[in-house]
């Protein structure tokens, strides 16, 4: 039971990653805020766990705004006492878009979810751990696309590099604090992702996929979940400003 007692707010929990991984320190003890706009399924979520040692608890609504990302921070203290752990785990993609066919629309609206509302998240949460003894431990989900420029379009790559910079800072600066945070960068996942994704680029699609070996299966939400567990656990105490690159080893070529 690594996470009895702890407060853990998940972004993103209504599908996917995020769904796993707010089941996942519940099992483990865990009072999680479950974030996301689809309200009915954070509370699928809530009854799922039901009968886990911990709980989790939806706050539903858009994390773009800085009135949600420092209101779920604001509720978990309240809720728990204390934040002990953020995941910033909310994700949108580009459609594989390069910039030739990108839009202001389409870039704003994949930096604001992606970039600022982690960040404005991020922000907050600093000045909750920075005043509590217990410090704390910031999680984020970037992607193999924050680490190469191949795997995604300009806007995606742009956001995931960010997060993997903000990661490494934030780390850096708050060392002696009692702070750690870190990134993990996943490969192809089995999720909902794919199909937000409407007005694909194939022109971009097509440079994205050259060179990918697809003979490497796509994982599962649990491998993702199993490494956010354990940064976030004491186990996990030495790992900080890292980016963990979870992807079965598609990144290697
Ligand atoms: N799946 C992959 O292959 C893969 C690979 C690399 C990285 N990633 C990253 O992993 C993270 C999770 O992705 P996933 O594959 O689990 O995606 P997913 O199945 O599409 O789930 C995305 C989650 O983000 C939430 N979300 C999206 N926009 C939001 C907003 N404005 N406000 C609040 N919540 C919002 C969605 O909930 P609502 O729609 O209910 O708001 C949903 O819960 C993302 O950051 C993604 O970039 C995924």
């Amino acid at each position: 039971m690594r996470f009895e007692g702890k407060t853990v707010i998940v972004t993103g929990a209504s599908a996917g990653m995020g769904y796993r991984i707010a089941l996942d320190f519940a099992n483990e003890g865990a009072t999680v805020i479950a974030v996301a706009r689809r309200k009915e399924r954070l509370e699928e979520l809530a009854k799922e766990a039901e009968n886990l040692t911990g709980k989790i608890l939806p706050y539903a609504g858009d994390v773009t705004t800085k009135e949600m990302a420092e209101g779920m921070i604001d509720y978990a203290v309240e809720q728990g006492g204390k934040l002990d752990i953020l995941v910033n785990n909310a994700g949108i993609m580009d459609e594989f878009k390069p910039l030739t066919e990108m839009t202001d629309e389409l870039w704003d609206k994949v930096m604001s979810v992606n970039l600022d509302g982690p960040v404005k998240a991020m922000r907050k949460a600093l000045e909750v751990m920075l005043e509590q003894e217990t410090g704390g431990n910031i999680v984020n989900i970037a992607s193999i696309g924050g680490i190469c420029g191949a795997r995604a379009g300009a806007a995606y790559t742009a956001s995931k590099h960010a997060m993997v910079g903000i990661s490494k800072n934030t780390a850096f600066m708050y060392a002696n604090n009692g702070i750690r945070c870190n990134v993990i960068c996943p490969g192809g996942i089995e999720t909902e992702i794919m199909s937000t994704q409407s007005d694909l680029s194939q022109f971009g699609l097509g440079r994205a996929m050259a060179g990918l070996d697809t003979s490497i299966p796509a994982g599962k939400t649990e491998d993702i979940s199993s490494i956010v567990l354990l940064i976030a656990s004491d186990e996990g105490k030495f790992i900080n400003g890292s980016t963990i690159v979870v992807d079965g080893g598609v990144s290697c070529n």
